[in-house]
This record gives structure tokens, C-alpha cells and sequence, in this order.
């Protein structure tokens, strides 16, 4: 490569106080405040040196398009996504080309718009539910129920009731593996692989263990048993074909657990922060009530009233720009290469964060205001809202994603209104995924409509 040329950033010293976590610190809530810090002091391209790697942080959406759209092919992914290979294998999340390539276009079909709209009803069937227990006037956690009802669906959808029964052994074992990830993701965690005595290591191993029982048991039962039916993920997978070839069951394993994992985390915690954000802006929720009557006039939503459901659609991409659950984007660069005018050599680390470009104030009016009533505006800029990635590895479940946060959102705040305890602000967490701090206590009350009660509603 010609001569290095970098944009301005941290020096070395700046970016080791401010990544430090990252290298088996103690607080990742710093990583978000060093890298906001960073843009608003550098602009849209940063870069510094850590331990002698250069990283380069993009928060100017022409710049993230560039590397993560239009350059793809010049990178991998990152470490933190490496890291998850322990529990995913090369599922589609964490595998490279030419391997992803073939797994994404043999999944594809699977995930359009028109295959998945059946899975709208067990959707709305595993929400009304689970909220039918719910008390009017009653303190919930609206966090660990919505990741209770995302597994019941992300199970449903993927191996449909043959897993009933197994949801609460898969719920622990999973939130036993992830646990153990704040450690793995740090500088001394390939040690820690090495020695599977460390109670973290072995706390890890366990899970997987059980996950993979689980998940294996479930593809021979599959196999075994008779060939046509199962309309879910887990039939997809097996019936899928590259020409000739099918997947083993090694690779069926590795996409149902990414399926399983990317499919119910990030949809929980986005609906988690919607409904804290619903919360704290009693207009907006009113508003959001007011549409739900409208266009459903009292019963329960399917796929096809999605168009119809404007507001709801609105609140879920105003809490996804807010609080993006998949928070930081990362790549390694597998040759030299450039961004805009800089030089990137091979082997650098190219970030990009929702969470700092959706808030940043050159493209966002207010940008720390939760006003769902923005996205009936002019559009954004491309990749100044970026949720879901972008390009080739855009995620495979957005068209999913959107379905079951606006269903789940109009099945629930049809019937029941949030009201916050606590005035104080929630922080956030940024592991694997953008979680809250504490948890989301807040107390449900019956929705007065004009029309009465809603059927089904909670009492
Ligand atoms: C609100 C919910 C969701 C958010 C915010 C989200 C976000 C993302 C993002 C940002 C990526 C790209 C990661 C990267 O470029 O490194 C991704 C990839 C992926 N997501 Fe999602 N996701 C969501 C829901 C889902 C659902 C419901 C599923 C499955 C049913 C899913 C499955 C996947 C898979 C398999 C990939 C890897 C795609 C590939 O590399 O080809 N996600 N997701």
C-alpha cells in the first residue's frame, strides 16, 4: 500500500480509556459514549490505533453504505461476531463467504414477505395469551415478558409444537450461554476457551451442551418422521436445496440456533424500550390506541391489516432508531483497501453504530425525541437509519421482524395503557444486544375505547 493516510481521531491513550472494556474491562456502557464522544468531535470518519490495529469508526451514511454495502467483499466480520461462532457455529450471522453466500440463497425464499405472513396468527395467538394473565392495575416487567413471548414465537415459527414443552429448558440454557458472553467477547476470552475449569467456560459449555440436545433431538424426530407438513423454519431448512445438495445436520443445527438467537433477542428488546417509550409519551400512545380502534375496531390484527397500521409501524421504527437493538456494526478489513479519500490497511476494523448515527443531530431534527409522527416526513438519509445492516448481509429477518413488532404492539396496546413508575430514565446495556439497564417495570391498566372493551381484554 501506498502511504497511510488517516483521518484525524482519539489518540491511542483517548481510545484505550474509552475501549478498555472491550478488552476485558468492566463497563461496555462506556464503548457507546466513546464512540458518540468521537463522532461529534471528528465528524463522519475517525481513526486511532489500539495495540497496533487501526480502527476506523463511520457515522456519515455515504461512508457506512461505502464500506458496509458497496465494499463488502474488501471485509469479514469482526471479532464480537466471531466470538458468537461458539454458540452459533456458521450459521448465516456468523459465517463467511462463499459459504454464507450459498446458505443466504438457499434461506432466502423462506423469509419473503408472502411466506412468512402465516405466521402472523401464531403471532397474535401466543400474545393474547400470554397478556391474558396479565392484571389490570398490576406491576409487569415488560422486559422479561417480551423476551418470554419472542422465544414462544421464535419456537413456534421455527419448530412449531415440537418443542412445546421444551421452551422453558431452551429459555434457560440460552440465557445461560449469552451470560457468559461479556466475558468471552474480552482480549484474554480465547484463554478462557482453553480452560474449560473457569466456572464461566464451564457454565457455557453446559448450555450449549443442552441447547444442542435439544436442537439435534429435534431435526432426527423431523427426519424420521413423515416428510410433508411442517410449514415452519425447521422444515424450510431441511427441504432446502443447492441444486442437488441439502444441508447436514451440523449446518441445519447452526441456522436454527442463529434463527432462534437473531430472531427473538433483538425483537424483545425492541419492543421492551417501545413500550417504556409509550410510557413516558402519553400522546403518542394515545394516538397509537386511537388507530387501533379505527382500523380494527376491536378485534384481533392479522398480517393483512399491516398496510393500514401506519402509526403502529411508525412507534416500532421510532423506537428501533432510538434504541437499535443490534447497536454496533463490525468489520475487518481481509485486504488493504480505502474509505471516501483514506487509506485502510488490511486488517483494520471498520465501525459503525445505530445507536450514535440515528441520534445524530446533523440528520435527525431532536434527535433524542420520541416522535413517531417524524417518519410521515421526508425519509432520512440511506444508512442515516440502518436497524436491520445493510447489503449482503442485511438481516434475513427484517420483513419478520416488522411483522411481529407492529402485530404484537396493536395486539397489546389495543387492550392496555403503560404507565411509567419511575421518572428517572432507563440506561442502557449494550451487550450482544442494546438491553436495559434495569428492568422495565411498568404498570398496565384496561384501555377505556369509545367502543367498550376490547374482546379478550385482561381484567
Ligand atoms: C428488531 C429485530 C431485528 C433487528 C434489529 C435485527 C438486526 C440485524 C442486523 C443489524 C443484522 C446485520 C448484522 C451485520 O451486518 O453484522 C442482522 C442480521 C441477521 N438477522 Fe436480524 N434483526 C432483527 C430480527 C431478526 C429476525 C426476526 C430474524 C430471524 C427470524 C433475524 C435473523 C438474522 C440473520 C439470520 C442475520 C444474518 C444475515 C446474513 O448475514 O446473511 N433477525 N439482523
Amino acid at each position: 500500500m501506498t502511504a497511510l493516510r488517516v483521518p484525524p481521531g482519539p489518540s491511542s491513550l483517548e481510545a484505550m480509556r474509552g475501549m478498555r472494556s472491550m478488552g476485558g474491562g468492566t463497563d461496555l456502557r462506556e464503548i457507546p459514549i466513546f464512540l458518540a464522544g468521537v463522532a461529534a468531535r471528528y465528524g463522519g470518519i475517525a481513526h486511532w490505533t489500539f495495540f497496533g490495529r487501526h480502527f476506523y469508526f463511520l457515522d456519515d451514511p455515504v461512508l457506512i453504505e461505502e464500506a458496509f454495502v458497496l465494499q463488502a467483499g474488501h471485509y469479514r466480520k469482526g471479532r464480537g461476531i466471531e466470538r458468537l461462532k461458539r454458540l452459533l457455529g456458521n450459521g448465516l450471522l456468523s459465517s463467511e463467504e462463499p459459504l454464507h453466500l450459498r446458505q443466504r440463497r438457499m434461506m432466502q425464499p423462506a423469509f419473503h414477505k408472502e411466506r412468512i405472513a402465516g405466521y402472523g396468527s401464531q403471532m397474535v395467538a401466543a400474545t393474547s395469551e400470554q397478556i391474558a394473565a396479565w392484571r389490570s392495575g398490576s406491576v409487569l416487567e415488560l422486559d422479561a415478558e417480551m423476551t418470554r413471548l419472542t422465544l414462544t414465537i421464535a419456537a413456534a415459527t421455527l419448530f412449531t409444537s415440537d418443542v412445546a414443552g421444551q421452551t422453558e429448558t431452551i429459555r434457560a440454557a440460552l440465557t445461560a450461554a449469552l451470560r457468559a458472553f461479556p466475558a468471552s467477547l474480552s482480549t484474554f476470552s480465547e484463554l478462557f476457551d482453553a480452560l474449560p475449569v473457569l466456572p464461566v467456560t464451564r457454565r457455557f459449555n453446559r448450555a450449549r451442551a443442552e441447547l444442542d440436545r435439544v436442537i439435534y433431538g429435534l431435526i432426527a424426530a423431523r427426519r424420521a418422521g413423515p416428510a410433508a407438513g411442517q410449514d415452519d423454519l425447521l422444515g424450510m431448512l431441511l427441504a432446502a436445496r443447492d441444486g442437488d445438495a441439502a444441508m447436514d445436520d451440523v449446518q441445519i443445527r447452526d441456522e436454527a440456533m442463529t434463527l432462534f438467537l437473531a430472531g427473538h433477542e433483538t425483537t424483545a428488546n425492541a419492543l421492551s424500550w417501545t413500550w417504556y417509550l409509550l410510557a413516558r409519551n402519553p400522546p403518542a400512545a394515545r394516538r397509537l390506541g386511537e388507530e387501533l380502534d379505527a382500523v380494527l375496531g376491536g378485534r384481533l390484527p392479522e398480517a393483512a391489516d399491516l398496510p393500514r397500521l401506519r402509526y403502529t409501524r411508525d412507534v416500532f421504527a421510532e423506537a428501533l432508531r432510538l434504541y437499535p437493538p443490534a447497536w454496533v456494526l463490525g468489520r475487518r478489513a481481509l485486504r488493504d483497501t480505502s474509505i471516501g479519500e483514506y487509506t485502510v490497511p488490511r486488517g483494520s476494523v471498520v465501525l459503525a453504530s445505530q445507536l450514535v448515527t440515528q441520534r445524530n443531530p446533523r440528520y435527525w431534527e431532536e434527535p433524542e425525541r420520541f416522535e413517531p409522527g417524524r417518519w410521515s416526513g421526508p425519509a432520512p438519509p440511506r444508512f442515516a437509519y440502518f436497524p436491520f445492516g445493510g447489503g449482503v448481509r442485511r438481516c434475513i429477518g427484517e420483513s419478520f421482524a416488522w411483522m411481529e413488532g407492529v402485530l404484537l404492539i396493536a395486539v397489546i396496546a389495543q387492550r392496555l395503557r403503560f404507565e411509567a413508575l419511575d421518572p428517572a430514565e432507563i440506561g442502557i446495556e449494550p451487550l450482544v444486544t442494546l438491553r436495559p439497564r434495569s428492568a422495565i417495570r411498568l404498570r398496565a391498566s384496561t384501555r377505556e375505547t369509545a367502543s367498550g372493551a376490547v374482546s379478550g381484554t385482561p381484567h
